[in-house]
């Protein structure tokens, strides 16, 4: 069980360095101007969309749906966990959605709008983080 646990902890960083850096990525590609620099940013998200984060999500899934299931986890702790990690897929889902947008110049947004997107995905980890370790209901 630790060890499922660790890895689950693992996988969780990976899919959150992803997060956390594609809106990152959005915020420079919405601010470049030259063909080069937008081929550039197209490249790197798509290589940190579909070889970091969606692996690093669909572990941390798999991971955590054994852990729960195996071991007999639950609570309203792991209720509300759960409400919370589909709104990450949601948001997760929103972000390759917006990836395909600047894929085809497409981006309707400017980069103010990518940095206030990229503080959603900080306020779901500590609210997660709180209900897995402090469980407090
Ligand atoms: C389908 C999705 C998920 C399920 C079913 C799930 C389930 C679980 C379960 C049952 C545990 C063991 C709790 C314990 O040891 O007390 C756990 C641990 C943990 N989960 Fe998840 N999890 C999921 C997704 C996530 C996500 C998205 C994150 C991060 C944002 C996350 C972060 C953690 C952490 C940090 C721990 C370790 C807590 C500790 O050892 O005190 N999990 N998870």
């Amino acid at each position: 069980m630790l060890w499922i646990k660790a890895f689950h902890i693992i996988f969780m960083v990976t899919w959150f360095a992803g997060l956390f850096y594609l809106p990152r990525l959005f915020v420079y590609h919405a601010m470049a101007t030259d063909a080069a620099s937008k081929e550039r940013f197209k490249v790197m998200e798509r290589k940190l969309f579909y070889g970091i984060m969606t692996p690093g999500g669909v572990l941390t899934l798999i991971s955590g749906v054994w852990l729960w299931l195996a071991y007999g986890f639950g609570g309203g702790w792991l209720h509300t966990k759960l409400a919370l990690v589909a709104v990450l897929i949601v948001y997760h889902v929103y972000c390759g959605r917006l990836m395909i947008a600047f894929r085809h110049d497409r981006n309707h947004y400017g980069h103010v709008f990518y940095r206030w997107l990229n503080e959603f995905p900080t306020v779901l980890l500590i609210a997660i983080i709180v209900l897995v370790v402090v469980k407090p209901f």
